[in-house]
C-alpha cells in the first residue's frame, strides 16, 4: 500500500515537472500572452487572488487563450475553451463553481464536457488543490471576460475533404450522426425541459463519437472540427431557459449537423 502511494506521489511530481518544462518553453509564461486582472474584465478587489492562483496553478498546463502558432506546445485546452464549454451549461455562478471544482478534483471521461480535449490531451491528471484556493480560481474563471478574443480563433482545423473525397467513418459513427439528424429534424415540444433534454441527448451521442479511440490524426481532427460549432450550440441548448430561443436554436443546430453528409461517408 505504502509502495503504491509513494509511486503515485513520485509519478505526480514527474508529471508536474514535465508540464512545467513544457510551460517553460511556452509563451503563456511570457508577459505578452498574459493579460492583467483589469484587462480580463476582472474585479481587482475580488478576483485578483484567484487570477494569480490560476496563473501559478493552472497555466502550468493551460494557456489562457488559443494561439495558433503555439499549437504544437499545447498540453491542455486553453482556459478560454474551458470557460466556453462550462459557461453555457452552468450560467449560474454557484453551479459553475460547483461543476468545475468537481471535475478538477475528480477528472473523469464520464463527466467530461470536453471529450475532444480528453482525446487530444488525455484526461487531466488529478492534482491536489486546496478547496478555498480552487474556489477563488474558478470564481475568477467564471468572471473572466474574453470579449476581445474572437470566438473560435485559432481553433484546430477547418473542415476539408480528404484529397477531394469524403472521409470514411465507421458505420456506427455514421448511424449516430444520422440519429442526431433525425432527433433534430422531427423535434417539437412545448416544454423547455424537453429542449434541454434534447441537448443532452445530442451531446451524449456526439461525445460517444469523439471518444472513439479508433479515430486518430487528421481524421480525428476533422471529426473534431465538424463537431466544434455543434458542441457550442448543444451546450447552449442544454441550459437554455427561454423556450422561444431554444426553438430557434434547433434548426440552426440541425443545419450544422447536415454538413456531415458533405464531408463524411460510411465505411
Ligand atoms: C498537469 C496539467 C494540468 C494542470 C496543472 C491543470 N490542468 Fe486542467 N486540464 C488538463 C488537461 C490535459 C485537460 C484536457 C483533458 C480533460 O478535459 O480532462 C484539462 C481540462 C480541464 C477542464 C475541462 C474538464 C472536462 O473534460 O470537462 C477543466 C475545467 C480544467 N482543466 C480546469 C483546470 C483548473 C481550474 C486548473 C488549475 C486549478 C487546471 N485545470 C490545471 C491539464 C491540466
Amino acid at each position: 500500500m505504502k509502495k503504491i502511494s509513494i509511486l503515485l506521489v513520485v509519478s505526480l511530481l514527474v508529471l508536474l515537472g514535465a508540464c512545467k518544462e513544457q510551460a517553460g518553453k511556452s509563451p503563456s509564461q511570457s508577459s505578452d500572452a498574459k493579460a492583467d486582472v483589469s484587462e480580463m474584465g476582472l474585479n481587482p478587489a475580488s478576483d485578483a487572488k484567484g487570477y494569480e492562483l490560476m496563473k501559478s496553478k493552472c497555466y502550468i498546463c493551460h494557456f489562457e487563450r488559443p494561439d495558433p502558432s503555439k499549437r504544437d506546445k499545447m498540453v491542455a485546452p486553453p482556459m478560454l475553451r474551458v470557460q466556453e464549454h462550462y459557461l453555457p451549461n452552468y450560467p449560474d455562478k454557484e453551479e459553475f463553481v460547483q461543476a468545475v471544482m468537481a471535475i478538477v478534483k475528480n477528472p473523469s471521461e464520464e463527466n467530461s464536457l470536453m471529450p475532444g480535449a480528453v482525446r487530444k490531451f488525455n484526461l487531466m491528471p488529478k492534482l491536489p488543490y486546496e478547496d478555498d484556493e480552487l474556489r477563488l480560481i474558478v470564481e475568477a474563471l467564471y468572471n473572466m471576460d474574453f470579449e476581445n478574443v474572437s470566438k473560435g480563433a485559432g481553433h484546430e482545423s477547418k473542415l476539408t475533404l480528404d484529397n477531394g473525397t469524403k472521409w470514411v467513418v465507421s458505420a456506427q459513427t455514421y448511424k449516430l450522426v444520422q440519429e442526431i439528424d433525425q432527433n433534430l429534424e422531427s423535434f417539437s415540444a412545448d416544454k423547455i425541459e424537453s429542449y434541454n433534454q434534447l441537448g443532452k441527448d445530442v451531446f451524449g451521442k456526439m461525445k460517444f463519437v469523439l471518444m472513439d479511440k479508433s479515430y486518430t490524426g487528421e481524421l480525428f481532427d476533422q471529426i473534431h472540427a465538424f463537431f466544434y460549432g455543434i458542441e457550442a450550440k448543444t451546450h447552449t441548448l442544454i441550459s437554455e431557459k427561454d423556450l422561444a430561443k431554444a426553438k430557434e436554436l434547433v434548426p440552426k443546430l440541425h443545419a450544422e449537423v447536415k454538413i456531415f453528409y458533405d464531408f463524411f461517408q460510411s465505411k
